[in-house]
């Protein structure tokens, strides 16, 4: 495990532990507040991503602002924000056990860094990779589940939620349930 988190950003930024690296413009370590108690995970860059080198810059990532702002939650504040894999899978395709493997690894070490009270998982991949493989987001979206000291949850991808937006008030119960966790506090804290 590295130590310093700038020092694992510029480890992270010269991986090449998977066949991604070939075709990536940008890794995409991630953004925000690594100090916060929330730690929000995707699956993957897309497009405007990989060409920016942040995560959630395109359609999802402004709905997601969005919904964190209507519970006053800032990215660069209130959380941090990466994705299970940090390099574009090509054509927007989900990322293979495979390189989700090579690099769960970033991952880890970035929890182990920054410690957060919560994970939230955005969408199927990060949940079924962090949570457990058989989860259902659609039933099981807005559970507690508990792993060592760290509460994790999984919630609706917002770009699920661009093409079915009748799901975005399920979605948003989660994001009140994150609210009213800072504001009474996390279990044991
Ligand atoms: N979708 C994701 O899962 N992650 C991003 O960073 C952008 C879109």
């Amino acid at each position: 495990m590295i130590a310093q988190w700038t020092e694992l950003e510029n480890a992270c930024k010269n991986c090449r532990q998977c066949g991604l690296c070939e075709t990536r413009h940008h890794v995409v370590f991630g953004m925000g507040n690594p100090q916060a108690k929330l730690l929000f995970i995707g699956e993957g860059p897309g497009e405007n991503e990989d060409l920016q080198g942040l995560p959630f810059v395109g359609r999802a990532g402004q709905l997601l602002d969005k919904m964190l702002a209507a519970v006053d939650l800032d990215r660069n504040q209130d959380l941090y924000i990466t994705n299970i894999v940090k390099c574009r899978p090509p054509q927007n395709r989900d990322p293979k056990p495979e390189e989700q493997e090579a690099c769960i690894g970033w991952l880890r070490n970035q929890v182990g860094l920054m410690r957060p009270k919560m994970i939230v998982c955005l969408g199927r991949i990060a949940a079924m990779k962090l949570i457990k493989p058989d989860i259902k987001i659609t039933k099981e979206h807005g559970h507690i589940f508990k792993k060592g000291n760290t509460l994790m949850m999984a919630t609706l991808h917002p770009a699920a939620l661009l093409r079915n937006p009748s799901s975005k008030p399920a979605a948003f119960e989660d994001f009140l349930k994150l609210r009213e966790f800072l504001d009474k506090g996390f279990p044991e804290e």
